[in-house]
């Protein structure tokens, strides 16, 4: 007889302990912000977010820079396998994925810059509009490069033991900020942002996950970005608290990601089942903040 026994499906969701506490500790960080919406792209937000003077996003001009020398970005491990399985959640504000250490067992890790220590990648999460508008949140030369989403790599100090603790201190947190643009260009090196995206329909509905399948290093987020070229400036996380907490790396340079992956963005919901889209915060003043950019060090001349 042609027998078929019972589908047998093979999970691979030998999901660790410590990445479970640690989506745990995010969703709790998130949900003790409260039940903040993007109606009023935040201009309702209470608390530090109304009353802050070193609030984000802002504008990013590179006319309006201090004129001083700021060294490179050191990466460590983003070239290393995350432990797997990822799991990417909607948590009715963003698709948010909690970043694993390294199979080798340390975690992915920034220094240099202005950046004020170690700081380990904890998560990424991204910012969008709709189908007919940008929802970049830090507004880099005037987008000219017509921008629409924008990337959030977050970062922990290494001498605060979690994110919370880290929001309470002005040398907490570091935020890699990546713009992406819809196009064409096809790029190998950012397979790790395909990766994600292929998942977003999985998670359309608020509070659920989806794992993601194959290996992923943090270096595929950042894909073909010029790392050497950046704004660097202290500020808020763009979500309540809006703790003053960060110190913020905006990349000028552009990421092409295809349109069909980005628009399933617009397709996911908040905790209300409406339409999860324009989660941005309105730019915020600078009050005389002083904003920093790195350039590439001159080409030497060729004689
Ligand atoms: C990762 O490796 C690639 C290829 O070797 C290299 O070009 C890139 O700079 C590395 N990225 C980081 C962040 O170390
Ligand atoms: C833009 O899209 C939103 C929903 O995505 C819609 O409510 C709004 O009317 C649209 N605006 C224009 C000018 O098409
Ligand atoms: C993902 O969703 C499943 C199904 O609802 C649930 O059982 C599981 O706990 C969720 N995983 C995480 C990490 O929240
Ligand atoms: C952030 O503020 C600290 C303390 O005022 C300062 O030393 C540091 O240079 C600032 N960093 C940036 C990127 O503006
Ligand atoms: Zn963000």
């Amino acid at each position: 007889c042609l027998c078929f026994g019972p589908v047998v499906y093979s999970f691979p969701l030998d999901i660790s302990e410590e990445y479970l506490t640690a989506i745990r500790l995010d969703q709790a960080d998130d949900q003790a912000a409260g039940d903040y919406n993007y109606d009023q792209q935040g201009d309702d937000w209470e608390g530090l977010c109304q009353t802050g003077q070193a609030q984000s996003p802002i504008a990013l001009n590179v006319e309006e820079t201090e004129d001083m020398y700021v060294p490179r970005i050191r990466f460590h491990y983003y070239n290393e396998t995350l432990q797997t399985p990822l799991v990417l959640m909607n948590n009715g504000h963003t698709a948010n994925m909690v970043i694993p250490p390294t199979q080798l067992g340390p975690r992915a890790y920034i220094n240099g810059a202005l950046l004020p220590g170690n700081f380990e990648a904890q998560s990424v999460h991204f910012h969008w509009g709709s189908r007919n508008s940008s929802g970049v949140e830090h507004l880099v030369n005037y987008n000219i490069e017509r921008a629409q989403v924008e990337m959030h790599i977050v970062h922990k100090n290494t001498r605060y033991a979690t994110t919370s603790e880290a929001s309470k201190h002005r040398d907490g947190l570091a935020v890699l900020g990546v713009l992406i643009r819809p196009g064409r260009r096809q790029n190998s090196r950012n397979s790790g942002l395909t990766k994600i995206f292929n998942r977003v329909p999985r998670i359309v509905q608020y509070n659920t996950n989806a794992t993601i399948n194959g290996r992923l290093e943090v270096a595929q987020l950042l894909g073909s970005v010029v790392t050497g070229e950046f704004f660097t400036y202290n500020g808020s996380l763009t979500t309540p608290d809006c703790a003053e907490a960060v110190t913020w790396i905006v990349f000028p340079d552009v990421l092409e990601l295809q349109y069909r992956l980005i628009e399933r963005l617009f397709n996911l919901r908040d905790s209300r089942s409406r339409p999860l889209i324009n989660n941005y915060r309105d730019l915020q003043d600078t009050n005389g903040r002083p904003i920093y950019y790195r350039r590439l060090p001159d080409l030497p001349n060729l004689v």
